[in-house]
């Protein structure tokens, strides 16, 4: 994996305004996510995963500062002008969120709104867009799609309305697509459809996918690279094999342990105890600090631990990393 990044984000920092007071949402991030390659983000509730993809995109709320650098392609996003970052976001970017219908139109047909994609992204004419829009729901695996294109969207699952969404996302043939918790609402079985085909859609197109979730078995699934967030900074961050194989930060090891046990079906989850920090008032320090059961002396709550080297690719940020699986 030697080619450029198709995005890449640099000391990435977000601040929102609000009446409580100033939310540090995001905080000094980096990544990127190249060709081909699946970059999972994931953490609790709250972590800042859904406001760094936004903010990177250029769809962060009015009231929040952005700085930083983010790199689409050789293009700096940060800074342009907001029409030619929705036109590079249209020709580059497809979007999957957690509901689908966040994406659809309640009143227009799915075959429609796939085909209005085409027009504008592609510059197709009415007619051809409908074509496509029929080949795309098929690709997405909309059995009959040539009948149901005039179907509207609550006539379909939740999980056929997800592919629909899907559909719309590849309509403008994206480089990147950006799936934000696309399978929380879902059974798991539809869940595990839909996993399987953006996978297979992405070998197709070699686009980069950037998958948000707070399931680290949806990551063993699909991801090849992963950060772990916390607090709005990324903890940890490796190639998939190595951070379950490996974890090094706790914050990681105790999000493992919290997973359900497949051998063991319906046994409770282990929770993390403790809660995530509010984001109006972040420690100094490490912000797992309070809730971490390897915590050292008073530098865990007043020294930012930087991110540190466990090996050429995975880099965690602890005073106490642990070693080898351990
Ligand atoms: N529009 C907003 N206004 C104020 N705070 C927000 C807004 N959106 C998100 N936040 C705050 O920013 C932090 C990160 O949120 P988010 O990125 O949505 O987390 P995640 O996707 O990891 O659940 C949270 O503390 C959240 O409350
Ligand atoms: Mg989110």
């Amino acid at each position: 994996m030697t080619e450029r990044p198709v995005l890449a984000v640099e000391d990435l920092t977000v601040t929102i305004g609000t009446r409580r007071g100033p939310v540090r949402a995001v905080a000094g991030v980096d990544w990127q996510v190249r060709a081909g390659e699946t970059f999972a983000l994931v953490g609790e509730s709250g972590s800042g995963k859904s406001m760094s993809v936004l903010a990177a995109t250029g769809l962060a709320p009015r009231t929040a500062r952005v700085t930083g650098r983010v790199l689409l392609h050789d293009t700096e996003l940060t800074g342009l002008p907001d029409d030619r970052r929705r036109r590079l976001r249209g020709r580059h970017v497809g979007f999957v969120f957690q509901d689908p219908m966040t994406s659809l139109n309640p009143v227009l047909t799915v075959g429609r709104q796939v085909a209005e994609a085409c027009e504008e992204h592609l510059g197709m004419t009415r007619r051809a867009a409908r074509g496509r829009a029929v080949e795309l729901l098929d690709q997405v695996g909309i059995p009959s799609a040539g009948a149901r294109v005039d179907a509207y969207p609550h006539q379909f699952s939740g999980g056929m309305r997800q592919r629909v969404v899907i559909a719309m996302a590849l309509a403008c043939e994206p480089d990147l697509l950006i799936a934000d918790e696309p399978t929380t609402a879902l059974d798991v079985t539809t869940q595990a459809q839909i996993l399987e085909l953006v996978a297979d859609l992405q070998q197709r197109h070699g686009m980069a996918v950037v998958w948000i979730t707070h399931d680290l078995g949806v990551v063993a699934g699909i991801a090849d690279r992963v950060a772990v967030m916390y607090g709005g900074r990324i903890v940890e961050q490796a190639p998939v094999d190595p951070l379950f194989a490996a974890p090094a930060h706790p914050y990681t090891r105790a999000l493992l342990d919290a997973r359900p046990d497949p051998a063991h079906p319906g046994e409770d989850l282990v929770a993390i105890p403790g809660s995530p920090p509010s984001p109006l008032d972040l420690p100094a320090g490490c912000a797992f600090w309070p809730r971490c059961p390897v915590r050292g002396d008073a530098r865990c709550e007043h020294e930012l631990p930087p991110l540190t080297p466990v090996s050429p690719e995975h880099v965690v940020r602890t005073f106490y990393p642990s070693r080898e699986g351990a």
